[in-house]
């Protein structure tokens, strides 16, 4: 900033922000050369409490309030983080996948650690480029040392060594410039500076730029050749600027699942070996979770069956003490799966397993949460915060965490043959990029869809084999958003007793992929179709037999595995819900009577 302190305007960036998520805060700023520094564990107000945070002086900082990824939500683990000689100090957001390979090279080129976190490798990275190459400016050793990272970040680093400059860089995490006569303002997201200025540049993925008070510099980090790119003026209210443009936070986080889903194939190898580990030793495996988490175990539970031969039990949460209180024991192993990590349901299903000394894993979006204290290990998805109170760019990335799981469950216990599982890993790796095909050619359909059923009374959802866990959740989001009453069994239940509900035009959603079920679920098409039934099908897009059969219908890509087919075909689902929503005017971030967090039993 040309004038004023830096460390108030920071602050106010980062109250701004405070909807992503939050744990801990801290900001750094330069003043006379020197660097002074505040962080902590806590919501924003609570820190400012204990330390004021606006009182640090210069005109020049960074700061960051965090949201768990490597390490505890505690005061170590808080950005900014600095590199052995308190000279550099780091903020970043995203993961560094070989932080671990980084980190021990480090160590054993002498430099000491004090966080669990990923981020402060970078710090220590650039004091090992400045060592070692004398003659680097801050920017040349931040940019080398971004070449070495793998994974997403956005990162912004000051430097006493050069206290009138900010360098940050970019790969997969959101960073922008906002720009005014008074000064330069990198953040994650726009709504941190609109208040101070609408005039703003995106910074893209392998771009490093530097600011100074002359001015601004965007570099390629390859060949570090210069990048010219204007200013644009941002027209979005700040309510509109929270949702990135979107006019719920539901779509919003409906269209981020490709990049969530690239986040959760950035999992530590360390965790997953260790989670499939205890799955492989014990007797019985429960997925205990509720909600949409359920859904996920069901789903887990026929990926755990058909790669890795391990039965398992999927339990609701709210039953698990009743049905499984007594028979749990000391050879049993729960897998918990939770978003919140808090739900009460999971935590007193996870208490009396674990009074009855079963090992207990967990799986969760937020890192700090008590389902992470309570585990033996567990692992975080990587979502981000969820904010519409329906779970959607969580259950995707929880389906895919299931699915590596069950992925090295298999190759552990040799159950798939190495061009199996290396098919599967390389659909896996491709399934971001199919979501967002679908998101993009699909969307349109599925609203005209929406009103076309918009007076409907009742849904039906059917699907066969881990389709029935599809079937499942977009039952449950259909009915949660747009409160239309809907039933979902697995297709070859609806004969036993459900079909007595058809009469012409009933909708009847089918999950339909090209799996070992696909011939038995066209009969049973044909059954609903007999009655009147109207056919509305989610399709692979050369499917010409079921087509032929529906109303409707929706197409995925073709060619994706059984075990992985729930992540794309939800997703159409989820659009059909937040759609129907929108046509019967309700608002889909807010459904009547819910919570995100059910924290009661
Ligand atoms: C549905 C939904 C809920 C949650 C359930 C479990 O859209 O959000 O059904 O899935 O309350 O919550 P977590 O996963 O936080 O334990």
């Amino acid at each position: 900033m040309k004038e004023g302190a830096a460390s108030p305007v920071i602050h106010d960036s980062l109250k701004r922000l405070e909807y992503r998520g939050y744990d801990s805060v801290g900001i750094a700023t330069l003043h006379n050369g020197e660097l002074q520094l505040k962080k902590d564990q806590g919501k924003i107000d609570d820190v400012h409490k204990l330390l004021n945070l606006d009182d640090l002086k210069g005109n020049i900082g960074i700061g960051h309030t965090r949201w768990a990824t490597h390490g505890a939500p505690l005061k170590i683990n808080a950005h900014p983080h600095l590199d052995c000689t308190g000279k550099i100090a780091v903020i970043h957001n995203g993961i560094i996948e070989n932080f671990s390979e980084l980190k021990l090279e480090l160590e054993n080129n002498g430099h000491t650690f004090v966080s669990k976190t990923d981020t402060e490798i970078i710090a220590h990275l650039i004091e090992d480029n400045i060592t070692k190459n004398p003659k680097y400016c801050l920017a040349d050793a931040v940019n080398e040392t971004v070449k070495r990272l793998e994974g997403s970040y956005a990162i912004a680093v000051i430097s006493t060594l050069e206290p009138t400059k900010i360098v940050c860089a970019r790969n997969e995490s959101p960073l922008v410039l906002g720009v005014n006569q008074n000064g330069y303002y990198l953040a994650s997201d726009i709504p941190a500076f609109l208040p101070i200025t609408n005039r703003a540049i995106i910074i893209n993925d392998g771009e490093i730029i530097i600011i100074s008070s002359e001015g601004y510099e965007i570099r390629k980090i390859n060949d570090y050749s210069i990048v010219s790119r204007e200013p644009k003026t941002i027209d979005w209210t700040p309510e509109m600027a929270v949702k990135k443009g979107y006019p719920h936070f539901m779509i919003k986080e409906i269209n981020e699942q490709p990049s969530t889903l690239r986040n959760t194939l950035r999992m530590q190898d360390h965790y997953l070996d260790l989670i499939s580990t205890f799955l492989d030793r014990a007797k019985d495996v429960f997925l205990v979770a509720c909600g949409t988490s359920y859904h996920a175990c069901f789903a887990a539970s026929y990926m755990f069956s058909k790669l890795a031969f391990l039965p398992t039990y999927p339990v609701y949460a709210s039953e698990f003490v009743e049905q499984h209180g007594k028979s749990v024991n000391i050879d049993s192993t729960i897998l918990a799966v939770s978003q919140s990590g808090e739900t009460a349901d999971t935590l007193s299903s996870v208490t009396c397993a674990q009074q009855r000394a079963a090992t207990i894993l967990g799986l969760t979006n937020v890192i700090g949460s008590t389902l992470t204290r309570v585990s033996r290990v567990y692992i975080g998805q990587q979502s981000g915060p969820e904010i519409g109170v329906a779970a959607t760019k969580t259950f995707t990335s929880e389906l895919s965490v299931l699915a590596q799981l069950a992925l090295r469950l298999s190759k552990k216990r040799g159950k798939v043959s190495q061009d199996e599982m290396d098919f599967l890993s390389e659909k896996l790796e491709k399934i971001p990029d199919i979501v967002e095909t679908i998101i993009c050619n699909q969307a349109k359909k599925v609203k005209q869809i929406a009103k076309k059923y918009k007076n409907a009374k009742v849904f039906f959802f059917l699907g066969r084999g881990i389709s029935a866990a599809t079937a499942y959740e977009g039952r449950l989001k259909l009915m949660e958003i747009a409160y239309v009453p809907s039933i979902a069994f697995p297709a070859g239940e609806s004969k036993h007793g459900p079909i007595s509900l058809i009469e012409p035009g009933f909708p009847v959603v089918f999950i339909c992929p090209k799996d070992g079920s696909h011939k038995t679920l066209i009969s049973n098409i044909m059954e609903m179709k007999a009655r009147g039934a109207s056919i509305i099908s989610i399709i692979e897009e050369d499917d010409e037999i079921i087509k032929k059969l529906s109303d409707d219908f929706v197409e995925v890509p073709k060619g994706i595995p059984e075990i992985l087919s729930p992540i794309p075909f939800v997703v159409p689902l989820q659009l059909l819900a937040y759609y129907m929503a929108l046509e019967k005017g309700l608002n889909p971030d807010t459904p009547r009577n819910l919570a995100k967090c059910v924290t009661v039993k």
